[in-house]
C-alpha cells in the first residue's frame, strides 16, 4: 500500500529500474563420474540472465521485447509478473512491486505463455472461465460485457464447451488469451503468443491484440521471434542481447538507421550487355558498396547497394545506356534482415546503444 502513495498519477504504467537477475546453479561435470561428483560438489556457477536493464512503458503502448534464444526475455517478463524476484533493481507495475505484492499485482495483469497453457486441462473451457470469474472477482455485468467482446474478437463460442485438452493449438491460444483478459487487466504480457500457429490464426490473434489495446487502452508487452508480430503490432521495440538492452526505440527509426541497403531488380532486354558494365567506374564508388548478380535465363539484373552512397537514378541511367529496362522492382532491407544482423553482432554495440 505504501508503494501506492509514492507513485503519482500520470506516471508510466511500467517502470523497470536497473533490474538484474542472476541464477546460481550447481556446477555440472561431464560423464557419469562427473554426475556423481556433481552430487557432492559445492561448486556453484553464476549466470547473469538479465543485466542492469531499465525502461519505462506508458499506458496503452504495445512494446515488442525481442532478442535471440537465451537473451533474457522470459526472465524479464517473469520479474515483471512477479514470478521471479530481481537480484538487483526494481520494477513497478501500475504502482505495485510485483515481487512483493503478487496478489494485488495479479489483478492488474494478464499473462499468456505461448509454450504452455494456464487453463485447466480436463475441464470444459466454459468452466475454466467460470472459475477465473470467481478468482478475479468479476461481477456478472462485467463478465457479460467482457465475454461479448472476447467472443467477438476471439471466436470462443466455436469451442467453448470442449475440454481444453481437445482444443487445437490455435483454439487453445485464443482461449488462453481470452482467459488472461477476463478481468480486464491494465497490462498484458505475451510470451511468444503466435508460436506454432498458422497464418490465419496468427492474424486473428494479432487483430484481437490490436482491438483490445484500442478499446481498453491495455498496455501490451510481447516477446516474439516472429518479425510479423512486431511489424503488425509494435511501434516500439526493445532489443536485448546477452541480458543487456541494446536498442530501445521506434520501429521506423530502427529501419532508417540500420536498413542501409536497398535492392533493385530489373528485367532487361539484353542482360548480357549489362554484364559488361564497370559499375565501380560508372557509379564513382568502391566495390564494397554494391553487389551485382544476373540471371541470364530471366534477363534479370539485381543490385544490392548502400543507399547513402549510390543513387538509384544513376544505376538506371547506366543500364539504359546499354539496354532497355522492361520492368523494375525496388526493395528496402527487410526488418528480419536488420534484426538478424543485430543478433549476429554485425553492428558495433556503441552504434546501436541509445
Ligand atoms: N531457472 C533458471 N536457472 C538457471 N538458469 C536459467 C533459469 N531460467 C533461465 N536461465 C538462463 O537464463 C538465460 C536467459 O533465459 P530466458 O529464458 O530469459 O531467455 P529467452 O530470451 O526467453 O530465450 P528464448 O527465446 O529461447 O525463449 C538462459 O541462458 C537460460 O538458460
Ligand atoms: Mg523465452
Amino acid at each position: 500500500m505504501f508503494v501506492f502513495c509514492l507513485i503519482k498519477k500520470g506516471d508510466s504504467m511500467i517502470q523497470v529500474k536497473n533490474i538484474t537477475k542472476e541464477f546460481v546453479s550447481a556446477k555440472k561435470y561431464p560423464g557419469l563420474k562427473g554426475a556423481i561428483k556433481g552430487l557432492f560438489s559445492r561448486e556453484k556457477v553464476r549466470k547473469t540472465a538479465v543485466d542492469d536493464i531499465s525502461f519505462d512503458i506508458a499506458e496503452g503502448e504495445i512494446v515488442g521485447y525481442i532478442g535471440s534464444n537465451g537473451a533474457g526475455k522470459s526472465t524479464t517478463i517473469k520479474m515483471m509478473t512477479g514470478i521471479l524476484r530481481p537480484t538487483k533493481g526494481q520494477c513497478i507495475v501500475n504502482g505495485i512491486d510485483p515481487s512483493k505484492n503478487r496478489l494485488d499485482n495479479a489483478q492488474n495483469i494478464g499473462v499468456v505463455f505461448g509454450q504452455r497453457t494456464q487453463l485447466w486441462w480436463d475441464l470444459p473451457l466454459s468452466e475454466s472461465f467460470t472459475i477465473l470469474k470467481e478468482i478475479y472477482n468479476v461481477s456478472d455485468e462485467e463478465y457479460e460485457e467482457r465475454m461479448n467482446f472476447l467472443n467477438e474478437v476471439l471466436g470462443l463460442p466455436d469451442f467453448f464447451d470442449q475440454s481444453v485438452r481437445t482444443l487445437s493449438l490455435g483454439q487453445r491460444m485464443r482461449a488462453d488469451l481470452g482467459a488472461a483478459l477476463l478481468h480486464n487487466p491494465k497490462v498484458l504480457y505475451l510470451d511468444e503468443p503466435t508460436i506454432g500457429l498458422d497464418l490465419v490464426v496468427k492474424d486473428k490473434i494479432r487483430q484481437a491484440i490490436k482491438d483490445i489495446n484500442q478499446k481498453y487502452k491495455t498496455t501490451v508487452i510481447l516477446t516474439t521471434h516472429d518479425i510479423g508480430d512486431i511489424e503488425e503490432l509494435c511501434n516500439r521495440i526493445i532489443i536485448i542481447d546477452e541480458g543487456r538492452k541494446i536498442y530501445d526505440g521506434g520501429l521506423q527509426e530502427l529501419k532508417d538507421t540500420y536498413g542501409k541497403t536497398r535492392k533493385v531488380t530489373m528485367e532487361l532486354r539484353q542482360v548480357k550487355e549489362a554484364e559488361k558494365i564497370n559499375w565501380t567506374e560508372k557509379l564513382g564508388t568502391t566495390e564494397d558498396k554494391y553487389q551485382v548478380t544476373t540471371d541470364e535465363e530471366k534477363n534479370q539484373l539485381t543490385i544490392t547497394f548502400e543507399k547513402n552512397e549510390i543513387q538509384i537514378s544513376d544505376i538506371i541511367a547506366t543500364i539504359m545506356e546499354v539496354t532497355e529496362v522492361k520492368d523494375i522492382q525496388i526493395q528496402e532491407t527487410e526488418l528480419a534482415e536488420i534484426v538478424k544482423e543485430i543478433y549476429n553482432h554485425q553492428f558495433q554495440s556503441e552504434e546501436i546503444a541509445e
